[in-house]
Parts: structure tokens; C-alpha cells; sequence
């Protein structure tokens, strides 16, 4: 076992892997049934409530202490949170933390994003995972791409700093579309990023079906003229490509590819406060008990540092082994 060392401001792990970038959880509901993920819909368990305000302060506080500077607010669909507009306030007001961002399934964007931007909010994150409304109203459950296309062009006009799409790739579903999608792009200055099926606890079979590899898509992408773009320190799992004659970019992430775990640089926590050291990891911490007082602050800090200790090189994925997640609606993707 090796030890978590905090080298200058910023935390690494035992591998020497540097932490800008937390994924935070709000909420496990969804108002949507993507077949990969909700196929049912999302049954409330009864167990605890999620994070409050409050919690979410001290918990952000603590980890841009130890030098992470951006923040990702998850679900489940974290636009279901009333207090949402609070939440993003209290993120963004906090030292050291310079981008706040949102994954959402976009429905109430046409409503809501304008506060979320008065708030700070500096990305957008819209999954998208068919410009055709009849496939995506299979694949989601709901008819609702026009509010979701409003709600883009609604993003552009206020001028918020990075808007990207994320689209699942799903063999026989959404695997022709990345013509249509080239078009979409040559004028609208967004990103675009196909997402390789990951089994999860919960879709063994659906997995069998659709899942196909992302390297399709790049063959593609290089066969019609578009080059890989370098990779910023704190960016996400994507190999962003590019292509002169469009505005927009197109990337594609792919978690079985073999060096997928070495560019890992964020830790998640749970919308029920545990630290997960790894999407599909075999274990959560409970933070929550130390969110209740600011006084408990430092013995916040030890524990995340310790944990960072036993965080593993990669993923079992390989060997099928999903860890704790049954879909990624549980833990935020
Ligand atoms: N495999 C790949 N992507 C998934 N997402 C949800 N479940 C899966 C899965 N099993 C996507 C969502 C969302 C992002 C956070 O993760 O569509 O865009
Ligand atoms: Fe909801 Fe996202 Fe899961 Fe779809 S993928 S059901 S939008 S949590």
C-alpha cells in the first residue's frame, strides 16, 4: 500500500496522479429512463436525504484546500435539486475554486440555466444521444429534444465559456449518426463526445447488445480529415478532435481503452456524501459525519488524504467487475 502524499498545494495518489477535478453527486433521482441506465425510472429507496447546502460548502472548502479547482455537479439529474441555484452560489463563492460545472439530461435548461449562470456557472454539460427526436425518445424515454435544442442555443446566446454534448454509443441505436453530427458541428462552436457503453451492475444484457467500441468512431473522425488536439491538465477523459472546415469539436471517451485509467485525474463523491476513489471502485467513505461542523475540518482533510493513499492504478472492468455502481445514475458518470 502506498502512501497519499500532498505535494505543493495539489494532492496525488500512490501512482503520482495529480486531483484538479471533483465529481459531485446532488441527487440519485432522474426524471428520465435511458435505457442504459434507468430503464424503469428512478425508484426512491427511502434511505437518507442527499447533501444539504451546508454540507456541500464545507465538503467543497475542504478539497479546494487541498489545490482541486473544479468542481462537476452530477446526479442522477442534478436540475431536480430545488436548491440547485443556492448550491451552484455557495460552489463558486468558494477560494480556489475556478470552474463549476453541470451534467445534466437538459429538460429544464430553457427555465432554469439563466439562474444557474447568474450563480456562476461556468460549463455545460447536455447529454444528447440522438440529433434524431424519435431515437432519442427511445433511447431516454422522453420526448424532449426540442426543449433540450432550446436550451443549447440558449446556452450560446448568454455566452457560457464551455458547452459540450455527451452521446452514448450504442451499437444498432445512435452508431450512424456521426455524419449528421459532423453537420451539426460546422457551425456551432460545441463539443460533441461519444462515450464508449460501460457495463454496469445493473446492464449485463443491454451491454451484450449495444455496447461497440469507440475506436469505430476515430477511425472515422481521422478517415474524413479531423487530427487530435492535446489534452489540457485538468480536462475530462476525452480525446478531443478537430477539423478546420467545422466550429465544433468531436470527442470520444473510451474507459476500456488500456491507458484510460493512467490520465485519471478526479475523485468522486456520492450525492449521499461517500468518497468514491474510482467509478467503478469496490468501496465508499463516509464523509458526511465530518460535513456537520466547521470545526471538524481538519480531521476532514486527513481523511481524504488517507483515502487518496489506497486508490488503485485501474478499474476491473476488464474482468467484468463493476464495483459498488449498478447504474451510473447512483454515482453521476
Ligand atoms: N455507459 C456510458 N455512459 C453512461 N452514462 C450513463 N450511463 C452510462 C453507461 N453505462 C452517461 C450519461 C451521461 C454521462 C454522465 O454518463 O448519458 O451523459
Ligand atoms: Fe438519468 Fe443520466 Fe441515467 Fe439518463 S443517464 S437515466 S439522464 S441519470
Amino acid at each position: 500500500m502506498t502512501a497519499a502524499v500532498s505535494t505543493g498545494p495539489l494532492l496525488a495518489d500512490g501512482f503520482g496522479r495529480r486531483f484538479p477535478y471533483l465529481r459531485l453527486s446532488l441527487t440519485e433521482a432522474c426524471n428520465f429512463s435511458c435505457s442504459y441506465c434507468l430503464p424503469d425510472g428512478y425508484q426512491a429507496d427511502g434511505r437518507p436525504r442527499f447533501l444539504e447546502v451546508d454540507e456541500i460548502g464545507r465538503l467543497v472548502r475542504a478539497f479546494a484546500t487541498l489545490g482541486m479547482h473544479k468542481i462537476r455537479l452530477t446526479g442522477g439529474e442534478p436540475s431536480l435539486r430545488r436548491d440547485l441555484d443556492q448550491i451552484i452560489e455557495r460552489v463558486a463563492g468558494t477560494p480556489g475554486i475556478r470552474k463549476v460545472a453541470i451534467t445534466t439530461n437538459g429538460t429544464l435548461l430553457p427555465r432554469r440555466l439563466p439562474g444557474w449562470h447568474r450563480a456562476g456557472l461556468t460549463a455545460l454539460n447536455v447529454s444528447m444521444d440522438s440529433l434524431r427526436r424519435e431515437r432519442f425518445h427511445a433511447i431516454t424515454g422522453h420526448d424532449r429534444l426540442p426543449e433540450i435544442l432550446e436550451g443549447l442555443e440558449l446556452a450560446q446566446a448568454i455566452g457560457l465559456p464551455s458547452v459540450k454534448l455527451n452521446a452514448v454509443l450504442l451499437r444498432g441505436l445512435n452508431d450512424d449518426e456521426l455524419p449528421a453530427w459532423m453537420e451539426f458541428l460546422r457551425e456551432r462552436p460545441l463539443s460533441v463526445r461519444f462515450i464508449e457503453l460501460m457495463r454496469t451492475g445493473d446492464n449485463a444484457d443491454y451491454f451484450q447488445r449495444h455496447h461497440l467500441s469507440a475506436s469505430t468512431v476515430v477511425e472515422q473522425l481521422l478517415a474524413a480529415g479531423w487530427r487530435l488536439r492535446p489534452r489540457a491538465a485538468d480536462a475530462g477523459p476525452a480525446r478531443e478532435y478537430t477539423h478546420p472546415a467545422h466550429r465544433g469539436s468531436i470527442g470520444v471517451i473510451a474507459p476500456y481503452s488500456q491507458d484510460f485509467c493512467q490520465g485519471c485525474n478526479r475523485l468522486r463523491v456520492t450525492a449521499r456524501g461517500d468518497l468514491r476513489l474510482c467509478l467503478f471502485g469496490e468501496f465508499g467513505v463516509p464523509l458526511r459525519p465530518l460535513l456537520q461542523h466547521d470545526d471538524d475540518r481538519d480531521a476532514l482533510l486527513a481523511r481524504i488524504t488517507t483515502q487518496l493513499g489506497l486508490k488503485a492504478a485501474g478499474h476491473g472492468l476488464h474482468q467484468g467487475r463493476t464495483g459498488l455502481t449498478p447504474n451510473l445514475a447512483s454515482i453521476g458518470g
